[in-house]
């Protein structure tokens, strides 16, 4: 499929057949995508939680206001970033690069995020998103839909996921094979009302 007819058709998909399953070399096709996404000095502060056991899904889903797609899709995952990824051994973000770009990158990535709590979580929201929108478009053009969530108690699936002190839940996402289509876009706003020249 062509990457805008992909990025046309993904849509928020509500319900899912609950028998169907999506094949595991698919699975990882759609993460090795994932994780190709760009991230701030390559830190990839993403980490998901593939959720496959089903009593675990079923109390998600209590905290989730029973959204059905949360038992119901083949796949849940979890989306959370690492918030102090920057500083967790972060010469491997550079490990094949020259040793100049290495010795110059790390101590500058470490300088830009230290004491910067704001700016460590915004930055591993950053990238988990990042990796949300590979994960939906290459579910899409393996045909299957999706659903990302922030619809659910956070802290209680933190809570579920023991989730470390350090992590923030990006989003979840759903992804399956639809039993309904997505509702109708319910009211994109016009494109001139949202690209502003030079400045507000
Ligand atoms: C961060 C995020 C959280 C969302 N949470 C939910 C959710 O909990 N439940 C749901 O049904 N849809 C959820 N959605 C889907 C949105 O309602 C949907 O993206 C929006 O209405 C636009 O529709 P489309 O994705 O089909 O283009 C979420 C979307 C995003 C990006």
């Amino acid at each position: 499929m062509d990457l805008f007819d992909t990025i046309d058709s993904r849509r928020s998909v509500k319900h899912y057949d609950a028998n169907a399953s999506l094949p595991e070399t698919d699975f990882q096709r759609i993460m090795e995508a994932a994780i190709k996404a760009p991230t701030s000095f390559n830190i990839q502060h993403w980490r998901f939680v593939r959720v496959r056991d089903g009593a675990l899904r079923q109390q998600i889903r209590a905290a989730a206001w029973n959204q059905a797609q949360v038992t119901d899709a083949s796949e849940l995952l979890v989306i959370v970033g690492d918030a102090r990824a920057w500083a967790r051994q972060p010469e491997r973000y550079w490990r094949h690069a020259d040793a100049a770009t290495r010795d110059a990158l790390v101590p500058m990535l470490q300088d830009f995020y230290r004491d910067r709590d704001w700016l460590q979580r915004d930055e591993a929201i950053r990238s988990g998103a990042m990796a949300a929108q590979n994960i939906m478009l290459s579910a899409k053009a393996l045909g299957y839909d999706s659903n990302p969530m922030i619809g659910f108690d956070i802290d209680e699936v933190g809570r579920l996921l023991k989730l470390p002190e350090d992590h923030v839940i990006v989003m979840m996402l759903a992804i399956g094979t639809a039993t309904s289509p997505a509702w109708p876009r319910s009211g994109q706003l016009a494109l001139d009302e949202l690209v502003v020249a030079d400045h507000f």
